[in-house]
């Protein structure tokens, strides 16, 4: 995509796209947009997101209910658990001459067990959940095939049945999780049909993005291999500065959108209520008005302003803090275990637009 988006920045900063919509690829016009109040969101076609497809007041109040769960008070209590799952992932996947899919067998089962203790859902059923989870979640892409609408309705009808019969229990027997904190708010600042789509958001947004920025940076990182030397060289002080680079140059969601609510003026154009105006956060990652050869993978990179990768504005990604301890501590430990990582084998990408990321990277620690 990053050849279109390098075509799309003749177009200006802000222009008219074929259906009458509004797109741009300019980092300062992305965040210009995302932090006008004038604009605003509103729910996915297929999925209710909750928060992320609500404008305030619902917004705010919903928002300031999930976040002591990512305070700087609470995660420090998931390092632990990200270094211990980080540890025996690779343990398992490391045979001696040997290769493996460093997405099956590591991207992906991180964040969805630190998601899934975020949440409280029992180790038994993470795979259901994550499974169901994905199915659905892979309709923000919109649905492409009948084949698609009906996977996609036989898990919703699962994931249902499981989000009903775990409220169920934590509502019998609260525990120290999200989902029991979430319920004791039930009927005051939380509706109850208001929490499926709340524990839906974060299960989702908590995987679907993690597991991509973990393999979209370990490609880079390999497919730039006096970049893995240097994180080599230093993990401990490199591997955060590796993870904001890899969110800048191929970041898991690559674009988002903001509805007009009313009409206004920008950049010099008339916008009108109800257009939409297109954000493409990667193209923002490589604006060439911010980023000195922007095409350049460089973890030594010092940027003068902030990727948009985890968005901007009132919708400012709730889970970073969390995505980003995990990237790193991932970065490192790959970087200290395994010293001679290197491509083995296919590197296959999935075939979404909105997220970005692989869906096999074969590689071997020898
Ligand atoms: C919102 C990206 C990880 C939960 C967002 C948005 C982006 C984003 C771009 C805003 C979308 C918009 O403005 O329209 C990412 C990336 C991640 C990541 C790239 C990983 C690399 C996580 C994690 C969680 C999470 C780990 C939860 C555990 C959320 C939630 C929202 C959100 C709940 C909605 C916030 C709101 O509407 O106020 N994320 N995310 N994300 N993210 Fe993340």
């Amino acid at each position: 995509p990053y050849a279109i988006y390098r075509q799309m920045r003749q177009y200006g900063p802000l222009y008219r796209t074929a259906r009458g919509n509004w797109s741009t690829v300019s980092h300062r016009v992305c965040n210009t947009v995302l932090r006008d109040r004038r604009l605003g969101v509103e729910q996915d076609e297929y999925l209710d997101l909750s928060m992320l497809g609500m404008n305030p007041p619902d917004h705010t109040r919903l928002r300031r209910l999930a976040q002591p769960a990512f305070s700087p008070k609470t995660l420090p209590t998931f390092r632990a658990r990200i270094e211990r799952t980080v540890a025996d992932l690779l343990d398992r996947a490391e045979s001696p001459g040997g290769s493996f899919d460093l997405v099956s067998a590591f991207a992906a089962p991180l964040p969805i067990s630190v998601i899934t203790e975020l949440l409280g859902i029992p180790d038994a059923d993470n795979r259901e959940f994550a499974e169901h989870g994905a199915t659905v979640g892979s309709a923000l892409d919109g649905i492409q095939s009948l084949g698609q609408a009906a996977r996609f309705q036989a898990s919703q009808a699962a994931l249902h049945t499981l989000f009903e019969n775990l409220f169920a229990l934590r509502r019998r027997e609260p525990a120290d999780d999200l989902i029991s904190h979430l319920i004791a708010a039930e009927g005051d600042q939380i509706q109850p049909s208001e929490l499926e789509p709340m524990v839906f958001l974060l299960l989702i947004a908590g995987f679907e993005t993690t597991v991509n920025l973990i393999g979209n940076s370990t490609l880079a990182l390999l497919n730039n291999p006096d970049q893995w030397e240097a994180l080599r060289a230093d993990p401990e002080n490199l591997a955060p500065k590796a993870v904001e680079e890899a969110l800048r140059y191929d970041p898991p969601v690559q674009g988002t959108s903001r509805l007009a609510l009313q009409d206004l003026e920008l950049e010099g154009q008339h916008i009108h209520q109800g257009q939409r105006i297109f954000t493409m956060l990667a193209a923002a990652g490589r604006d060439p008005e911010i980023y000195p050869h922007p095409d350049t993978f460089d973890i030594a990179r010092e940027s003068p302003a902030d990727h948009l990768a985890f968005s901007s504005g009132i919708h400012y990604c709730i889970g970073q803090p969390l995505a980003r301890m995990e990237a790193t501590i991932a970065l490192q430990t790959l970087a200290e275990r395994m010293p001679k990582l290197r491509i083995t084998g296919p590197v296959r990408r999935r075939n979404t637009t909105t997220i970005r990321g692989l869906r096999q990277l074969v590689v071997s620690a020898d």
